[in-house]
């Protein structure tokens, strides 16, 4: 179980790696705002997370309420608990101390338990949702939370990060290279081909897509070489309301009114049987 955190506000070694967004300046923390030697100024949330976004991201991009309640609901059923087992496997070469960056952290499920493995390391969770940030700021006593949109230059120091986390989220790998240290590990979840594959079918959902893992490769081979690759494939019962959040957190949750997928999550009242399936590829820096 994850401890709440219940005056979640920013630990020392997130705040040191944090960069103003306006100025790129080092920032300082002190009665919950976030400050720059040139006076750019960020709030902390009472709830624990920094909003360091000064532009509106388009609609669609940030998981929404509902997506963020139908994941942590799902999340904390246990379902994905072998893909947090792995990716927390996986980052434990870094060892304790230092910090680990998640990009795209959701809730902070898979970086609250990465941290409990690593005493003394603490934990940035890089997220466009502020909902789904509320959630990752009291997830762990060792995490920070900041809005942030992937897709732009990162409001964090260069070679800062000994760990960088990325579970089904956008990628963006000349900012992984550039915070992560010269020996820092960069950890990739993604679904195998066959991840809720019985679900999808019988929803009528896109598949996921079989080259999936090669254009990962691609995409991230020019600054990574690959150091360790892990699989892992289950056939699990979900109870239906599991199998209707399982949807509803992914990105066709976005677009319920198409096809009446709304109505057929509404007509879901018996368990399904789904292969779940995940790969955890861990990476080296290219100097
Ligand atoms: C499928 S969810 C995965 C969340 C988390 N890693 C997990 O597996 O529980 C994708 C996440 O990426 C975030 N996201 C999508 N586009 C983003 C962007 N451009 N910048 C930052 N986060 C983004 C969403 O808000 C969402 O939390
Ligand atoms: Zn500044």
């Amino acid at each position: 179980m994850v401890p709440m955190n219940s005056a979640a506000s920013l630990p020392d070694d997130v705040v040191r790696a944090l960069r103003c967004s306006v100025c790129g300046s080092p920032v300082a923390l002190a009665q919950r705002v976030l400050r720059c030697p040139e006076g750019h100024a960020f709030d902390l949330a009472r709830q624990g997370y920094v909003n360091l976004l000064h532009a509106r991201t388009p609609a669609g991009t940030a998981d929404t309420v509902e997506m963020v309640a139908a994941r942590a609901d799902f999340l904390s059923a246990g379902h994905y608990e072998p893909l947090a087992d792995l990716v927390a496997d996986s980052l434990t070469p870094i060892g304790s101390g230092g910090l680990v960056v998640d990009a795209g952290a959701g809730t902070g499920y898979y970086l609250a338990h990465t941290l409990d493995r690593l005493p003394g390391t603490a934990g940035l969770a890089l997220d466009v949702s502020a909902v789904a940030l509320r959630r990752a700021a009291r997830a762990h006593p060792r995490i920070g939370a900041a809005v942030w949109n992937l897709w732009q230059d990162w409001p964090v120091a260069t070679g800062t990060a000994a760990g960088l986390l990325n579970v089904f989220a956008p990628r963006n790998p000349r900012e992984f290279h550039r915070v992560l240290r010269p020996d820092g590990v960069l950890v990739v979840a993604s679904p195998g081909p066959s991840h809720l594959a019985e679900l999808r079918a019988s929803l009528g959902l896109l598949d996921v897509d079989r080259s999936k893992q090669a254009r990962l490769d691609d995409l991230l081979g020019e600054l990574f070489t690959l150091d360790d690759r892990a699989e892992h494939t289950a056939t699990v019962t979900l109870p239906a309301a599991d199998a209707r959040r399982a949807v509803l957190m992914g990105p066709s949750a976005h677009h319920l009114e198409r096809r009446g997928l709304g109505e057929q999550l509404d007509r879901l009242h018996e368990p399904v049987v789904v292969t779940l399936s995940f790969t955890v590829s861990r990476f080296a820096k290219r100097s």
